[in-house]
């Protein structure tokens, strides 16, 4: 029986599968606080992370028996992989079955932005629908527009199969050229973001967070977008300068955003991106359907407990802890 951590308290029925076979502490506050954290590590041999807790290198070396970290989602920008991978220790996450409901909400809110759903619908419950319909709040077309991808990964992939069934010219810019779904999906590559940036209606940030891409949408690159651009961030918030936006969108630099992920999540109540009138803004749901969500949880749970049991993690962001014979 090993000792095990989970970051927040959530799925209790899937979290009894731990249970079940381990001493296991959940976390009633999320995140949980930063001392209770490393209390917490300090004798464990499974960590369960959410994109809340935050499992840095303190965090790391101060769990000297620590031999598996089970991450739920995909992203793992909360974990320090480096140090984890120096240590031996696997990473899990869970890919594949939150792609296309992420994907979903991109082009939601794609559409969203596109037709002004937000703004027309206070439009209605205001009382302000006369029989002319909304003539100061005309949208413009998503079908026959450019569509600008900016990491081509498995959601964004996905973003781009739905953005041909609306009959969009796709471009994509990642830092690998993926000529098999140019060839599958007639998505074009562009070999620098400058040129994404200055040919899209849409832009559709998916890449992973890391030194590269923190804040690569800035305001020099707002300065080359469209007027008339629309930028959809549902990947990290930290991949773009949000005074950048700001200023971009208080100046009307561009038309409108939708971000689902914010610098810091849940928003601060002060912030000044809440005032503004061209934002959309979601709280962080890109996996947020309940059948993709136990889905999640159960991969986690899944991989937490091979992990503790030496089996190899099926979906590791790490593989190098094996090393080469069981690749
Ligand atoms: C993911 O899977 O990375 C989601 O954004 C949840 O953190």
């Amino acid at each position: 029986m090993a000792k095990v951590f989970v970051g927040r308290n959530q799925f209790s029925e899937i979290l009894d599968r731990i249970a079940r076979v381990h001493e296991m502490k959940v976390s009633e506050e999320d995140p949980p606080p930063r001392d209770r954290l490393l209390a917490e590590v300090r004798d464990v041999e499974g960590v369960l992370s959410f994109s809340t807790t935050k499992i840095d290198a303190e965090v790391i070396h101060t769990a000297p028996k620590l031999r598996v970290i089970s991450n739920y989602g995909v992203g793992t920008d909360n974990i320090d992989v480096a140090t984890a991978t120096r240590r031996g220790i696997p990473v899990g996450h869970t890919p594949d079955v939150l792609t296309e409901t992420n994907a979903d909400l991109d082009f939601a809110l794609i559409l969203a932005c596109a037709r002004r759903i937000v703004e027309v619908d206070a439009y209605v419950r205001q009382g302000k629908w006369e029989k002319s319909g909304p003539v100061e709040l005309l949208g413009v077309d998503v079908n026959h527009s450019t569509l600008g991808i900016v990491g081509l990964g498995r959601i964004g992939t996905q973003v781009a199969k739905r953005a041909k069934g609306f009959s969009m010219r796709v471009l994509y810019y990642d830092a690998i050229r993926k000529i098999d779904i140019e060839n599958i999906l007639g998505v074009e590559y562009v070999p620098d973001l400058h040129s994404l940036l200055t040919q899209s209606d849409f832009i559709c940030l998916r890449p992973v967070l890391n030194e590269q891409t923190r804040h690569m949408i800035g305001a020099a690159e707002f300065a080359v977008m469209k007027p008339t651009a629309m930028l959809i961030n549902t990947s990290r918030g930290a991949v773009v300068d949000q005074n950048a936006l700001y200023e971009a969108l208080k100046s009307r630099r561009i038309l409108r955003a939708a971000i689902d992920v914010m610098e810091v999540e849940p928003i601060p109540s002060d912030d000044p991106l809440l005032t503004l009138d061209n934002l959309i803004l979601t709280p962080h749901i890109g996996s947020a359907v309940q059948a993709t969500l136990n889905k999640m949880m159960t991969m986690a749970v899944q991989q937490l407990l091979a992990g503790l049991r030496g089996d190899r993690i099926a979906h590791c962001v790490n593989p190098s802890v094996y090393g080469s014979s069981s690749k």
